[in-house]
């Protein structure tokens, strides 16, 4: 969690470190702060509150100047969040500054042993202990600034994406990573330093990602160089092109990110689909299942890690791989598998789904499995991401960059990129007929046109919202495949407006939860015509029969639902493998207009960041 942008150059560092926290706000809203250095002096503002807080803040003291620049957002874990626990943090002498994101996990033991030493400090934090860390090795051994943090990273425990700069020496910044992400933006004689690419995509398409346990010394004018951190040997630095463009990280006239990503769902899915999904041939091409199909399909089982979101994801994909590849299937919230003692063998697959591959659980449940010898395949969003390149192999969404806390168009790309490998496995072990799959290939490709058009009931879905808006609970029912989908639109509901929603398996209600049914309650139930209708039909009627208010989510033309329910939203037909695809849009939509009529702030919902790189 926390965004990081660090600028050195020739430029104002100010309006480009600004811009660069505002993009990466989905990281962590809670305080911010900047620091600048005009040459002579270093200045210093921070703020409880959001980027556009700090902004007045530093404008109003005059505080705008200088070439070199560093920025935070932060998402609080050590300290609450205030204008002094926000970074940057100094050292003592004030001579060095860092801006940080992770956690030192042994902070405790190394702020003991500086206070022994005559450190004090000002905040609760963990940063501000490693940059006195960083200060006392400096001048204890003499060393550089570079030489300092080297020593000083191999004596914390923990995760860190860093940015130091000493102002004794103001011709480079420090910069260092372990567990969280940090990019390197390259420049004319400029370099730029954030949590990802978009802080400084109009001004370089070229940029290094730094791996674990590598550091950067960044020279004003010069170059960058590369270490790592363990033995302090030169690493040759990769630039990557970056694909990304202004467009995509911006909202384009939408009122939130999560809207324009709702929105932009149709062609996320084409994105995802393009090039694997060849009709014509009768095929699904992907790389990542070829070359290691021997092994995939040998899987005696399949282990999906994940959270969240793409936890719901995984569960779909329970349904489909046991559906159409029969190998059993076992979903696994990350966090509960890495801390529980696992048996994984060789012969398992590991599946990781994640849309930033950053999640802090996932990565360590895939080094886990990795330990005992299982194969880890990755279902990533965001290229390069750490999960990534931990896994053996994978497959990416190409969903583009989701800015919305609350993941939406993540949600559908992994469900397809999901589909198209269950559809591979079954074609390659002769689990599905020629014409079952042709269907398939068919009813996908014909699957964002059918979004489209669940998208055009917006109007319709708005005004129910205006109905229930100010409900304190929300259930949402579905079976099958549309049992994770009800999980999927009470967590957009709950993550966003903050009313309380449970989802459940249709016919769980009669085990305890029907006894929360009366008239105050809506329940969402998706009662789509393929998958187990006449039985869900039954249960609107049991909740029915206790007043509860019912919004079916129903295939277009259904009238049995329409007869029985408060209202109905319509979505298009489809097998029933692929109706999440289609279900979860008027529960994205629903969530929406619930939390926007709820003063809610919709793209940077309370308590909440866009990646959990945070145990
Ligand atoms: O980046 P990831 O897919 O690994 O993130 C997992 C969850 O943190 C994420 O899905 C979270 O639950 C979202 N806020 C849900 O909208």
């Amino acid at each position: 969690m926390c965004g990081i942008v660090g600028y050195i150059g020739p430029r104002e560092a100010y309006p480009i470190v600004v811009k660069g926290l505002e993009r990466l706000e989905y990281r962590g809203y809670d305080s911010a702060g900047i620091v600048l250095y005009d040459g002579k002096n270093a200045q210093l503002c921070k703020t409880k509150g959001k980027v556009a807080d700090l902004k007045a803040k530093a404008e109003n003291e005059n505080i705008t100047k200088g070439n070199i620049g560093l920025g935070h957002t932060r998402w609080a874990t050590h300290g609450v969040p205030n204008d002094v626990n926000a970074h940057p943090h100094y050292s003592n002498s004030g001579d060095l500054v860092i801006i940080h994101n992770g956690i030192i996990e042994n902070y405790g033991s190394i702020k003991t042993a500086l206070e022994k030493r005559g450190y004090t400090f000002q905040s609760d934090t963990d940063t501000e202990v490693l940059v006195n860390l960083i200060e006392y090795i400096k001048n204890k051994e003499e060393v550089k600034l570079g030489k300092a943090v080297q020593i000083a990273l191999n004596q914390v425990i923990g995760a860190y994406a860093i940015a130091v700069f000493d102002r004794t020496k103001p011709d480079e910044i420090v910069a260092a990573k372990l567990g969280s992400p940090l990019a390197i933006g390259i420049g004319e004689d400029e370099f730029f330093i954030a949590s990802d690419a978009s802080p400084f995509i109009e001004f370089t398409n070229n940029a290094i990602y730094l791996e674990d346990e590598q550091m950067a010394i960044i020279k004003l004018g010069r170059d960058v160089k590369i270490r790592e951190i363990k033995n302090d040997k030169p690493v040759a630095p990769f630039v990557h092109e970056l694909q990304l463009n202004l467009e995509q990280i911006e909202k384009n006239g939408y009122d939130h990110f999560m809207l324009k990503e709702i929105h932009e769902q149709p062609e996320a899915i084409k994105d995802t689909y393009r090039g694997r999904l060849r009709i014509n041939e009768g095929i699904i091409k992907m790389a990542g299942i070829e070359d290691n199909l021997e092994k995939i399909l040998k899987a005696k089982r399949i282990i999906i890690v994940a959270c969240g979101t793409s936890w719901h994801a995984g569960l779909v994909a329970e349904y489909i791989f046991e559906d159409l590849v029969r190998i059993p299937v076992e979903v696994e919230y990350a966090s509960e598998f890495r801390y529980r003692n696992p048996v994984i063998t060789s012969e398992d697959v590991v599946i990781a789904i994640s849309q930033s591959g950053e999640t802090a659980d996932t990565l360590a449940a895939i080094k886990l499995a990795k330990q005992h010898g299982a194969f880890v395949f990755g279902v990533c969003n965001v290229v390069g991401s750490s999960i990534a390149r931990e896994s053996h192999a994978g497959a990416y969404t190409h969903a583009g960059p989701e800015i919305g806390v609350a993941s939406t168009k993540a949600f559908t790309t992994q469900i397809t990129v999901l589909t198209l490998i269950a559809l591979k496995l079954a074609q390659s072990k002769g689990m599905i007929s020629k014409t079952d799959f042709h269907k398939y290939l068919a009813e996908m490709e014909a699957i964002p046109a059918k979004v489209e058009e669940s998208l055009k009931v917006d109007d319709h879905i708005k005004y129910i919202s205006s109905v229930y808006k100010d409900s304190p609970n929300f259930l949402y029912l579905g079976r099958g495949y549309n049992f994770p989908v009800a999980l999927e639109g009470a967590l957009k509901l709950k993550e966003i407006s903050y009313i309380h929603a449970e989802g459940y398996p249709a016919a769980e209600m009669k085990h305890g939860p029907i006894a929360l049914i009366d008239e105050q309650m809506p329940v969402v139930v998706i009662a789509t015509k393929k998958g187990h209708y006449e039985k869900v039909v039954s249960n609107i009627q049991e909740i029915k029969s206790r007043k509860g208010k019912i919004i079916g989510i129903v295939t277009k033309g259904d009238t049995e639902v329409k007869s029985m329910a408060d209202y109905v939203i319509e979505v298009p037909e489809t097998i029933e493998g692929l109706t999440p695809l289609l279900t979860t849009i008027p529960l994205q939509l629903l969530s929406y207009h619930i939390a926007v009529m709820r003063g809610c702030n919709v793209d940077q919902p309370r308590n909440l960041a866009k990646s959990v790189t945070v145990e």
